[in-house]
């Protein structure tokens, strides 16, 4: 196999409230108001294998993020091993709560302290691709309806316009939303994540305001920075079934339908697409799971072939994808190696056959606050292994085999 092209990029990934530490938005609101409730749950949400294997989910502060990885004050080290890692790319978010505390007023020294940031990338030679919305909100947003609102759409873009004026210099790629067809789902309708409303009155309302916003954002940035690359991280489940069973198959077409959705209604407002892959759905009326016995500490199955699948499936859009998050959950980091190279292996193989994949991102740096659906901080992701405790830093294993992939592109 031919190795990864010269200007392929190579990093890692990570959001604001999950690494920064001291966060003051809506999900710190409502980790105060459930984490009792969530470590009492976890005898009934995980597996018995993962019960024992993780005690630490019946412990509240699991659920509370606090200072989690204090990335906000250490940006330095970690952008220090990235680089070591031999990383040249970077994925973080802009936490909105601190840029923008209060209703319109700006807080010029925390823009100051994004500016550092990208310009700590910068010189490391690590470009970085800005996340301006991964989930969390200013609580003033969320008091004023939030995304069901019909003024949501001009607060987040007056937002985005300050960001790119204040950072556009330093920035070429923007990720303005992280998979908005899975904060819809579990904030609006399944109700496991803020605001915890399940209705579909709400989905709908926040699914198409945030759609508003992406395609004006889209607009705004390019008014500003005309060199700016500007486009969204979305889920791509690689949904399969057997394919013996038509009803099954019409389940898959379904389901592939909403979860594209979002997307679909984006054409013509995407300079590049943001592929988030994490693993296969079997979609069964009779089977339960799937057959693969490989799977990650959330119960994931590992299913690297279907990397592939959903590059083939967006190959047709013809604009250039960046693999914008893959990873597992792995605390021993006994599966993490094989993780990357199986994936990356199927990545190659889908340029091979004319795919315009640019980029990858791990997710993630390092272990971090897994917000997703109230897990917390048991589920560990990180190329990087973080004590919670003393909030030292070490690099596992997998981390010098990224590094090693990286350094010979593949070979
Ligand atoms: C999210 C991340 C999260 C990861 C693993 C993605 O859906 O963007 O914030 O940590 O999945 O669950």
């Amino acid at each position: 196999m031919k190795q990864f092209p010269k200007d392929f990029l190579w990093g890692a990934g990570a959001s604001s409230h999950q690494v920064e530490g001291n966060t003051n938005n809506n999900w710190t609101a409502w980790e105060r108001d459930n984490s009792e409730r969530l470590s009492r749950e976890a005898k009934i949400r995980w597996d018995k294998w993962q019960q024992e294997k993780f005690p630490e989910m019946f412990d509240v502060r699991n659920y509370i993020s606090g200072a989690t990885c204090d990335h906000y004050n250490r940006f330095i080290e970690d952008f220090n091993l990235a680089k070591a890692g031999g990383h040249t790319a970077h994925r973080f978010s802009i936490e909105w709560s601190r840029v923008e505390p209060e209703e319109g007023r700006f807080d010029e020294r925390e823009i100051e302290h994004y500016r550092k940031v990208l310009t700590a990338l910068r010189e490391r030679g690590i470009e970085s691709f800005v996340t301006l919305w991964h989930w969390t909100e200013p609580i003033w947003f969320e008091q004023n309806g939030g995304w069901e609102s019909k003024k949501s759409a001009d607060y987040f873009c007056r937002y985005v316009e300050k960001m790119a004026n204040s950072l556009g210099d330093l920035v070429i790629f923007w990720i303005v939303i992280n998979e908005p067809n899975v904060v819809v789902k579990f904030g609006y309708l399944i109700g496991t994540q803020p605001p915890g409303k399940k209705s579909l009155v709400s989905f709908l309302k926040t699914y198409f305001n945030l759609l508003k916003s992406y395609k004006k954002s889209y607009e705004l940035i390019h008014s500003l920075n005309k060199d700016a690359k500007v486009g969204f991280a979305n889920s791509f489940v690689c949904y399969e079934s057997d394919i013996f069973k038509p009803l099954d198959k019409i389940i898959v077409s379904i389901a592939k339908y909403f979860s594209r959705y979002f997307f679909k209604q984006t054409k013509g407002f995407n300079d590049f697409i943001g592929c988030n892959y994490y693993s296969r759905s079997l979609i069964s009326l009779k089977k339960k799971g799937f057959s693969s016995d490989q799977r990650t500490d959330l119960g994931w199955e590992i299913y690297p072939k279907g990397i592939y699948e959903v590059l083939k499936e967006i190959k047709k859009y013809n604009l250039p994808i960046y693999i914008t998050e893959n990873g597992l959950a792995d605390a021993d980091d006994s599966k993490r190696e094989r993780f990357i190279k199986d994936h990356l292996f199927w990545v190659r193989s889908a340029i091979e056959e004319g795919v315009n994949v640019r980029g990858y991102f791990h997710w993630s740096l390092m272990d971090n606050f897994e917000f997703p659906e109230d897990r917390g901080f048991w589920p560990r992701f990180g190329l990087i292994e973080i004590d919670f405790q003393t909030l030292k830093r070490k690099p596992r294993k997998s981390f010098y085999v990224y590094r090693e992939i990286i350094s010979t592109r593949g070979r």
